[in-house]
């Protein structure tokens, strides 16, 4: 069952989003060389505080393991879940992807993106680029009434001329009084199937592309997913509203 989000729950996630998108936005100028990425999840904290929302992250349970930080700092090879840590320093060229969930008011706001530090490599830069796109192109696919997988086939072949591989092992989800709720929304699959979108529901779409293989290996700490290959990740995320006529973008600062 796919949850349809009453108008007001939409205007609590409304600004659930907002804020999200705010501590994003902010955050993101804070993404220096030299800031470790311990100082930009204290950082995002205080974000949170002043746009009046706090972390839907902190203190998460999998299973038995309890998410630390604030929000997920992701570098370089780093897929997704990435902790923040004192000793891990942001460095020129760098790609740094920040995950930036938020609870206000009972609903959840998610978005994610990947900061280029300074000069990166061109095939670096090229991979946020065409990240960034296909989570757009993946959005413009909505309307009532399609499809997840047209959704998923939307980002798919967004990427498909970059050769880049999708990562399969985390999908996009649905989003309201909790960070995940159904459907699941993969970045690669076939248009015409799964479950059909309908006016009220609420989508965080975040496609996760490796600039080499698809392949992930989990960390030591049980949450950071880095690349099998070692080659750099990016990673943009937006929650998303299905509405009567089309689509919303609920995350814009
Ligand atoms: N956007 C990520 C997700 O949807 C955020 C995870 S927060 C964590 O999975 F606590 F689980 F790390
Ligand atoms: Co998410």
């Amino acid at each position: 069952m796919i949850d349809l989000k009453s108008p007001d729950e939409v205007s609590r996630m409304r600004s659930a989003c907002t804020a999200a998108a705010r501590v994003l936005q902010d955050l993101a100028g804070l993404v220096v060389p030299g800031v470790s990425t311990a100082g930009l999840d204290a950082a995002a904290r205080g974000l949170m505080a002043r746009h009046g929302c706090e972390s839907a992250c902190h203190g998460y349970v999998v299973g038995r393991l309890t998410y630390p930080g604030y929000i997920c700092i992701s570098l370089n090879d780093e897929v997704v879940h990435g902790i923040g840590a004192p000793d891990r320093i942001v460095r020129e060229g760098d790609l740094v992807s920040l995950d930036v969930v938020v609870r206000r008011d009972g609903y959840i706001g998610d978005n994610a993106r990947t900061v280029m530090v300074g000069k990166v490599a061109p095939e670096a830069r090229q991979l946020c680029i065409d990240t960034e796109q296909a989570l757009h192109a993946g959005i413009a696919s909505i309307r009532p009434g399609s499809r997840v997988g047209d959704l998923s086939a939307a980002i798919q072949a967004a990427l498909a001329p970059g050769g880049y591989g999708i990562v399969r092992d985390f999908v996009g989800h649905g989003v309201g009084r909790k960070m995940h709720e159904e459907p699941q929304i993969p970045n690669y699959g076939k248009a015409g199937t799964g479950p059909k979108l309908l006016p009220g529901m609420a989508l965080a779409i975040e496609p996760m592309v490796n600039l080499g293989s698809h392949k992930i290996v989990m960390a030591a700490d049980g949450w950071t997913a880095r690349t099998a290959d070692g080659k750099v990740s990016a990673h943009f995320e937006h929650t998303v509203l299905v509405t009567e006529t089309g689509v919303e973008i609920l995350t814009v600062p």
